[in-house]
């Protein structure tokens, strides 16, 4: 390995965290990369790894089936910290034994100091860790001490000084384990004595080496929405390769007020070819008389393939780039097995494809990690921290059929409402309007109206997979009520809707 930064190989062992903890890492100003923990013990070494970790898993170390390693590995000569699985598999490695709870320990617990091991230097002598066992450390192996317990586990971390080896059974890299930074970063500093050498600007060296090196001389296509992390996968393939990068943005005409020309501004005009391809009538053609939500996703999603496919078909020999994060992958069951959501851009190139290969530069990030790069990219602002937009657009915020007449009203009714947000400082995770599908009767001067009523939502979030509404001031409900009645003709009426997730969805649709 071409080393130019210290670096910690987190071993995986099949736990859902790895990702985090290399993350973890990474925050703490170290280089991680993250290996199969099936590993030769002559690879690993090649790799002159600074530190290691292993990462939780599902498995009972002392089944034949779980995954295992070899006694060598904590003979390599740098330090190791074991988490969760990885506690019980260098017990069991070395000697000691590992067996079923009596009491198996989920969530968070309280954590109890023993001694003065270096990696709880500076914390508190009780704080909450989280746990999530079914088996424990029931005999230390030998040269160990034990340095925490809960009320459950005698062993909830174990030690051998002398020899490096480290291990907790708590999950230090979750934000629920108080200190857990902390706790990580002892392990890197007081234990590996690491410097601490690593920073954003070592990825987009790196990255950017790696995209020479995979692309060539060839060119790459990228599908570009706008969004945060096709604009920074752009962002970062341009640096790499720039005048070979081409982005083709498909316009399907469901973006909202003004959104298609600002992404054309913030893209032309660089060292990429820029293609906007206007396809609203086409989309808009296709979802006639269509209200069922699911048919109508599937449909957007459908001819937005084949829209991009007309389009990429100039590039056959070329690279696709797809701005996929972490969190995708995860999603997709790529790393664990189990589909949470299928995601459109996870899973590699289809068989007929035109395409040499995938270049997805930001696989190995977070979303705020992807808004950071793209902020030292020099992205805008405004792009870099825009809210999630979903791939049907207003599509799905226009409830019922969708016509030309009724995206002007939501656009226009929309633009009113985070304007107004805007100007009162509030800036919630994910904000829109609706266009319900219902009209009212009102009265404007002296005469009857029929229009439709248009929904507000404003959730507060940080994984999207649950919300709560936000508490929207009153006097700025009023403003954009207001404003939307008077100025957006066809909206006669407001509401606001105070629902979580579960039991609703953010989007309507
Ligand atoms: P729901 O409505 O499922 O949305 O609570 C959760 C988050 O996902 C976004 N969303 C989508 N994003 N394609 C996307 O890229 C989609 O089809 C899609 N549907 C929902 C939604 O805006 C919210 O942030």
């Amino acid at each position: 390995m071409n080393k130019t930064n210290q670096t910690v190989v987190v071993l995986d062992f099949g736990g859902q965290y790895k990702e985090l903890i290399a993350r973890r890492v990474r925050e703490l100003h170290v280089h991680s990369v993250i290996l199969p923990g099936s590993i030769s013990i002559e690879e690993l070494r090649d790799m002159r790894p600074d530190g290691i970790i292993l990462t939780g898993g599902p498995h009972s170390v002392y089944r034949e089936d779980a995954p295992h390693t070899v006694k060598e590995l904590f003979e390599i000569g740098v330090p190791i910290l074991g988490i969760c699985y990885g506690m019980q598999l260098m017990a069991y490695t070395l000697g000691g034994k590992v067996t079923p709870c009596e009491v198996s320990e989920y969530g968070t617990i309280e954590t109890f100091v023993d001694d003065d091991c270096p990696l709880f230097c500076g914390i508190e002598r009780e704080f909450s860790s989280l746990m999530s066992h079914t088996d424990f450390v029931g005999e230390l192996p030998k040269g160990f001490k034990r340095a925490a317990h809960t009320a459950d586990c005698p062993t909830a971390a174990m030690y051998d000084e002398e020899r490096g080896l480290y291990a907790v059974q708590f999950h230090p890299e979750v934000e629920r384990t108080k200190q857990g930074m902390d706790i990580l970063s002892n392990f890197l500093y007081k234990v590996c004595k690491l410097k601490g050498d690593y920073s954003i600007d070592d990825f987009i060296e790196r990255e950017v080496k790696r995209i020479r090196e995979q692309v060539g001389d060839r060119s790459v296509v990228l599908g570009l929405s706008g969004g945060v992390d096709s604009s920074v996968c752009a962002a970062i393939l341009e640096k790499a390769i720039p005048n070979q990068l081409t982005c083709i943005f498909v316009d399907h005409g469901m973006m909202r007020k003004n959104e298609g020309d600002e992404i054309e501004a913030a893209f032309k005009g660089k060292s990429l070819n820029f293609v906007r391809v206007d396809a609203g009538s086409r989309f808009l053609k296709k979802l006639e008389g269509v209200s069922d939500p699911e048919k109508k996703r599937k449909i957007i999603g459908e001819e937005f393939v084949r829209v991009f496919e007309e389009e990429s078909s100039r590039f056959g020999g070329s690279f696709l780039a797809q701005g996929t994060i972490y969190p995708d992958v995860v999603e997709s069951g790529l790393t664990t097995g189990a589909v949470i959501k299928s995601h459109h851009n996870v899973g590699g190139l289809p068989k007929d494809t035109r395409f040499v290969g995938l270049v997805e530069p930001l696989r190995s990030l977070f979303k705020d990690e992807v808004r950071a790069l793209g902020r030292k990219l020099g992205l805008d602002e405004k792009l870099v921290s825009r809210q999630p937009f979903p791939g049907p657009g207003l599509a799905v915020r226009c409830i019922g059929e969708i016509t030309k007449d009724k995206l002007d009203i939501l656009r226009e009714a929309d633009f009113i409402y985070r304007e107004e947000l805007e100007k009162a400082h509030l800036r919630y995770d994910q904000f829109f309007a609706v266009l319900t599908n219902m009209r009212t009767v009102g009265v404007m001067g002296d005469g009857r109206t029929y229009n439709y009523v248009v929904g507000l939502r404003a959730v507060i979030t940080s994984d999207f997979m649950t919300c709560e509404y936000a508490h929207v001031p009153y006097e700025v409900l009023d403003r954009v009520s207001s404003r939307i009645v008077n100025e957006v003709k066809g909206a006669s009426r407001v509401v606001y809707d105070i629902t979580g997730k579960p039991p609703a969805t953010i989007e309507w649709e």
